[in-house]
């Protein structure tokens, strides 16, 4: 069976290419990067060429990227690191209620710790409200973190509105941006961002290895104390192949960017509207317009969601419910709760992610599967059976 991989939210299959230019790293040039011999120089050099080609990618200065284990470290630093800089400052951060858990965890320990944070709410659509950043901002605020993009519902922020009020108010902007590395065209400079964390498993490169970038003139104190490499940010002897991998993959993604954006948009789309159009009692989540070009996302009435994952999973369409972190618990998402979605639908969910290497045949075939699907699971669901006039007798 030719299986297909529609969970490219969670993390993406590594490019060829990639694994190709991070070979030599792994088995010849294995030095490590401050060593003076001819290993660490070209491990050395092979770092900061991924450095220019990442800060290539946003519109940074090459010395502004700082090399991380992952979005989850990136958003930790970022966030961490700003407020223990700025306790003299103020002690105000706001974020919003539809974060990713690497910010949101972070900033309730952060509360723990005497900060005060705010959660700011989001529209139905899962829109933070440019009015609701602006009466949240104090004279304490030092910082505001606002994601770029999405990982359930794939709503983009317009940062650069968002950014600029944070600046007005004189915090700085930080945004998780691990969604948005090769969909979304962010320039740290025209979008008033001042730190910004990436992740390369979302975007063909391999797992465990991030960037952070940090506008110059901003300190923050570090996570990690140690060797001081990464100026001092990041101690530990770098990740040289993995952050040769995230070089080459965001360096391909830019090239391709403008192709494979539309591309996946005229997937996505006809996945919504095939899916919409075919199956009763589903609707999107998320915003129409303003959503990632790779994220459809659904929810069914009368279907558990961890049950549609299962049975598409037997016709070879790897999907998920929503984020790949909560997919094995059982909460309601925060994010459906924070649109309104109501507990009894958010367990429908079903989130399908593309990246540049789906075609629209797999897009087809997922149709052709899935009001198959629904019906039977309906069938056999208790709820479906109980709302349905017949089967109460009424
Ligand atoms: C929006 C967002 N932020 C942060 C992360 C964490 O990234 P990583 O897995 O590289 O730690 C993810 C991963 O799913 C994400 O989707």
């Amino acid at each position: 069976m030719q299986r297909i991989y529609f969970d490219n939210s969670a993390t993406t299959r590594p490019d060829p290419k990639v694994l190709e230019a991070m070979r030599p790293y792994l088995d010849q040039w294995y030095g490590n990067a401050s060593s003076l011999h001819v290993f660490g120089r070209e491990s050395f050099n092979a770092l900061e060429e991924a450095r220019r080609r990442t800060s290539k990618a946003i519109g940074a200065q090459v010395r502004e990227i700082i090399f991380t284990s992952g979005g989850t470290e990136s958003d930790n630093l970022a966030i961490q690191g700003t407020a223990f800089t700025n306790l003299a400052k103020g002690n105000h951060i706001i974020t919003s209620v539809i974060e990713h858990h690497a910010v949101l965890k972070t900033c309730q320990y952060l509360e723990r710790q005497g900060f005060r944070v705010t959660y700011l709410p989001v529209n139905p659509e899962g829109e933070v409200e440019p009015e609701s950043l602006k009466s949240a901002m104090t004279k304490e605020t030092i910082l505001v973190s606002i994601m770029a993009a999405n990982n359930e519902i794939g709503t983009i922020q317009d940062v650069r509105e968002l950014g600029g009020i944070a600046h007005e108010g004189g915090a700085l902007f930080h945004t998780d941006a691990v969604q948005s590395i090769g969909k979304v065209p962010l320039d740290v400079q025209r979008d008033n961002i001042d730190l910004l964390a990436i992740s390369a498993h979302k975007f063909h490169g391999p797992k465990g290895v991030g960037a952070l970038y940090v506008r110059k003139g901003i300190s923050l104190r570090p996570l990690v104390y140690g060797g001081g490499q990464e100026r001092g940010l990041r101690s530990s002897t770098e990740n040289v192949p993995g952050i040769v991998g995230l070089g080459k993959a965001i360096e391909i993604c830019m090239a391709e960017m403008d192709d494979s954006v539309n591309r996946m948009t005229s997937i996505r789309d006809r996945i919504i509207q095939g899916t919409l159009s075919s199956v009763e009692g589903c609707y999107l989540n998320g915003h129409k317009v303003r959503r990632l070009c790779n994220n459809a996302h659904f929810r069914f009435d009368y279907v558990e969601g961890e049950a549609l994952v299962l049975s598409l999973d037997i016709k070879g369409i790897a999907a998920s419910t929503g984020s790949a972190c909560s997919s094995r618990d059982s909460e309601t998402s925060h994010v459906l709760k924070a649109i309104g979605v109501r507990n009894e639908h958010a367990r429908g969910s079903l989130r399908l992610s593309l990246s540049r290497m789906n075609s629209m045949e797999e897009a087809e075939r997922y149709l052709e599967a899935i009001p198959e699907v629904i019906s039977r699971l309906r069938a056999i669901s208790p709820v479906s059976m109980l709302s349905k006039p017949s089967a109460t007798g009424g």
